[in-house]
């Protein structure tokens, strides 16, 4: 069995990876030429822990090949995987143009093939997407049994990708009729070790499973972001013990309860706003996605909130920076809080000086010179007014008050992350979010 996959962002060549390294012969194909000529030379265009290393391993024992190529790489797999971006328009609402070219694209291609096609969607799509536009587009060739179209939806994070994608937690196959789903389910049995739970449902289940799964995921953040947020009115409370004591009861579980700046990242965000529009198309809908959304839009201001009580919001202040990347572990910095709060800063004329173990040349094509980037932490504090942590690199966990103390002109720090105990900063003005001031 050859597989194809469409789409070689970073799921996409994830599971290109990881399919290869499962002794499947893959073929990854992408419309842009120079990540293809850069693929074939296993040079990648992000960063994720362990995936050149095994994407060197697969291309040279052949087990993967790239090309631009839909029509070639539709005529030599038997089964495709589309895992094209569906992002966010300005205008609000799912892009779906690069759906709808690939699709027709692979349309083409299959004309030409005598053997039957797996199509299998991976991209997150709003419910109804697959049967009201991708169904339509192969319906002829459907009804003639040369293909068919499954929905696959994918739950891997950043920064685990290749372990996620080799032991996933569950496989969701949405099939209209039961041969094709059966054949995506013995391609996971023929050649995953670790088998999960197989949940088996129609198209739209599959698609709002995706939906409801990070749409959970966020509401929880937003729920002990704003648990957060009363305990910095209440003098000594602590939200990381309440999330750790509410965590211990089994219906709730303590994963997804760590209150910070609020969620970023290329899927949280996104999936959200999708849900949310879609729901705007259903009568009586809830609101409680939007409510999810709006307590994430206003969470870095808590952020402000504390610079201002620290007298630290001024005009002329400088101000460090430490950790600009989504989430630790990653270069990304797709929807990061970061971006918002460093646009705040400068547009209150305070001067911006940022450190990240990763991220500081994507963040450079957004600020370019507008701010200063600093290769080191202790160089990213000399002599600022007030130093903000947003994101939980380990390398930050090891700072103690004697660091800032050398370091920056007057000694204000602020958690966003909560990784520093604050019974260690005593001695100096340190604040985090969570935690209850007196
Ligand atoms: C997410 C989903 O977890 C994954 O299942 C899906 O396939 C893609 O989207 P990812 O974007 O890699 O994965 O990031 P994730 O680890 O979920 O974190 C998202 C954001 O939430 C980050 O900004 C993170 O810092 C934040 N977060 C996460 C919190 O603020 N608190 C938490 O307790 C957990």
């Amino acid at each position: 069995m050859k597989i194809s996959i469409i789409g070689l962002g970073f799921v996409g060549l994830s599971l290109a990876v990881t399919n290869a390294m499962n002794g499947v012969k893959t073929i990854g194909v992408d419309n842009n030429k120079t990540k293809i000529n850069n693929l074939k030379k296993c040079k990648t265009d992000f960063f994720e822990p362990n995936l050149d290393k095994n994407l060197r391993e697969v291309v040279k024992s052949k087990l993967i090949s790239f090309t631009n190529n839909v029509k070639e790489a539709i005529n030599e797999s038997d089964i495709t995987f589309l895992t094209v971006g569906t992002p966010t328009k300005k205008t609000g609402g799912i892009e779906l143009e690069f759906i709808k070219i690939d699709s027709h694209e692979i349309l083409n291609a299959l004309k030409s093939k005598k053997k039957h096609h797996l199509l299998v969607v991976k991209s997150t799509l709003p419910p109804l997407t697959t049967k009201t536009i991708i169904l339509p587009i192969f319906e002829n060739l459907i009804k003639s049994n040369k293909m068919d179209v499954v929905v696959n939806p994918e739950f891997l994070r950043e920064g685990f990708a290749i372990k996620d994608l080799l032991e996933p937690h569950l496989i969701v196959i949405g099939s209209y009729n039961k041969k094709s789903g059966d054949l995506l389910e013995k391609y996971y049995k023929k050649f995953y070790k670790n088998i999960p739970e197989i949940i088996r449902t129609d198209l739209a289940t599959a698609e709002l499973i995706k939906y409801s799964n990070n749409a959970f995921l966020a509401t929880k953040i937003s729920f002990i972001n704003s648990i957060a947020n009363l305990c910095q009115t209440i003098s000594g409370a602590d939200v990381n013990t309440i999330a750790y004591a509410i965590g211990k009861d089994p219906r709730i579980g303590s994963l997804f309860l760590k209150a910070g700046p609020g969620f970023g990242g290329s899927c949280l965000p996104k999936d959200l706003t999708g849900l949310i529009d879609y729901s705007k198309t259903v009568p009586n809908s809830s609101k409680l996605f939007e409510a999810v959304k709006m307590i994430n839009d206003l969470q870095p201001k808590r952020i402000i909130d504390l610079m201002r009580k620290m007298n630290a919001y001024a005009s002329g202040n400088s101000i460090s920076i430490l950790g600009l990347a989504f989430k630790k572990d990653t270069d990304d910095i797709r929807e990061a809080i970061s971006i918002k709060i460093v646009k705040n800063l400068l547009k209150a004329g305070m001067k911006v000086t940022v450190n990240d173990p990763m991220a500081m040349g994507n963040f450079e094509k957004i600020f370019q010179n507008k701010i200063i980037y600093s290769k080191s932490t202790s160089s990213c504090l000399k002599k600022s007014d007030c130093c903000i942590i947003l994101t939980e690199w380990d390398v930050y966990k090891k700072l103690n008050q004697n660091a800032f103390k050398k370091y920056m002109k007057t000694p204000k720090v602020i958690d966003a992350r909560r990784i520093l105990s604050p019974q260690k900063f005593s001695k100096i003005d340190f604040k985090a979010i969570g935690l209850g001031n007196d």
